[in-house]
């Protein structure tokens, strides 16, 4: 039984990861596939020697560009790929586009779809990766879900029950695993930074930093807090060029990207964590770091009713206000049911049967109409 787990920009690998390991466990011929959207060694090699992940089998090479092209050339590379593996499954993880990318193909093939973080909705139609969402459920055959919200939308948008499994969080897989190795480097005394004395910073959504009076204001907004508690911003490539002369007149410091390790370190350490990072809501919620989300919605709600998470937008005198009332008096948070390290097992589990072949499965998504499509 072969499979493929695709894998293709930073936050894939932490989710890649703890699948991986699960399905070889059970014996399944498991294949990594790196579409290459990210490359920089930053925001690619790093996370795999922190999360000691095996070299791709296959690198795509895709690269950067606009939506369309970047997915046509992740489509145009995995479609011969997937006819000459012809793998029984294939899973993609997260909603960026290589996830949709290579959805598209393996909707087309003989093999099944598995995605993992599955009816997660910020109802957000300008998100680029809310398209990426809806359409990879759409056309998935096992839907892995982290949480009940996300089987609520699923069952609201007509999938079929025995096509959707509440597994956990892989994210949190990948946390559990790798926490005390996190907190064992040394990166807040390369920063000169005391445990509970800075807030991280992390910003990289388009409709944050690639309009100028947007990201002004936020910048604003991050240097009111700063007087309060220093920040330090691990800029990603989007946001660097921009950020780059940033901070210096106040206590916003802006450094590179780091690594996973590194980044665990400073988020578990931190009094405060301001973003507008998917994966970042999660690690809070678990960790017990207050969160503040720098956009006007979330399509992980339970990091805000279970989590510590607040939605807080991109007004300055709010973003101000939340970040000195938690830096007073920090919420209570707890992490939410099967959030606890064991989503990978369960998504293999379902993927692979006691006698080691791919479960049996009614294809739902190909075959039947949904019972109450609102897509
Ligand atoms: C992508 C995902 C986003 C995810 C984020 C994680 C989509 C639509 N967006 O956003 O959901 O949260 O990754 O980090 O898939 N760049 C580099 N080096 C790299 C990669 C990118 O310099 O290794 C620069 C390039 O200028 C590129 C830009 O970053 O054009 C954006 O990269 P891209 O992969 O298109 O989107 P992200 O903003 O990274
Ligand atoms: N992360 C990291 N280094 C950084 C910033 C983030 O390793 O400098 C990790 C973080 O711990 C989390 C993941 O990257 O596991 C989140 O990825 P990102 O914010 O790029 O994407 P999103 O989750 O928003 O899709």
């Amino acid at each position: 039984m072969r499979i493929a787990c695709v894998a293709g920009a930073r936050p894939n690998y932490m989710k890649v990861k703890p699948v991986l390991d699960a399905l070889a466990e059970r014996g399944a011929d498991v294949v990594l596939v790196h579409t290459g959207q990210h490359y920089d060694e930053a925001m690619s090699e790093v996370f795999f020697a922190d999360l000691g992940l095996r070299s791709p089998d296959y690198h795509l090479g895709a690269g950067s560009g606009s939506h369309a092209t970047q997915t046509s050339r992740v489509m145009t590379a995995f479609e011969p790929l997937l006819e000459r593996l012809r793998p029984d499954a294939v899973v993609v993880v997260g909603d960026v586009n290589s996830t949709l990318a290579c959805a598209l193909v393996t909707a087309k093939s003989d093999a099944l779809l598995g995605h993992v973080e599955a009816g997660l909705r910020s109802r957000d139609p300008t998100m680029p990766e809310e398209v990426n969402r809806v359409v990879t459920d759409r056309i998935s055959d096992f839907l892995f879900a982290p949480s009940p919200d996300a089987v609520a939308n699923l069952a609201a948008e007509g999938c079929g029950e025995d096509q959707v499994h509440l597994v956990g969080n892989v994210m949190v897989d990948t946390l559990l695993a790798n926490l005390d190795r996190a907190l064992a480097s040394d990166i807040l005394s390369r920063l000169g930074l005391e445990p509970g004395g800075y807030g991280l910073v992390t910003l990289h959504r388009p409709a944050n930093v690639d309009d100028e009076a947007t990201l002004d204001s936020l910048l604003g907004a991050l240097a009111e807090v700063s007087r309060r508690c220093p920040l330090v911003l691990p800029a990603h490539p989007r946001a660097a060029q921009r950020l780059g002369s940033a901070g210096p007149a106040h206590r916003v410091r802006v450094v590179p990207a780091v690594g996973y390790l590194d980044f665990i370190a400073l988020e578990a350490s931190a009094r405060l964590v301001l973003t507008d990072s998917g994966g970042v809501q999660e690690e809070t919620t678990v960790l017990g770091v207050p969160c503040l989300t720098l956009r006007d919605n979330t399509e992980r709600p339970i990091t805000v009713a279970e989590g510590t998470n607040q939605v807080v937008g991109r007004t300055p005198e709010r973003i101000v206000a939340a970040a000195c009332r938690v830096i007073e008096d920090p919420p209570a948070g707890r992490a939410p049911a099967l959030w606890d390290g064991k989503a990978g097992q369960r998504i293999a589990d379902v993927l692979v049967s006691a006698d080691g072949t791919v479960r049996p499965l009614r294809l739902s998504a190909r075959s039947a109409t949904p019972q109450a499509a609102s897509i």
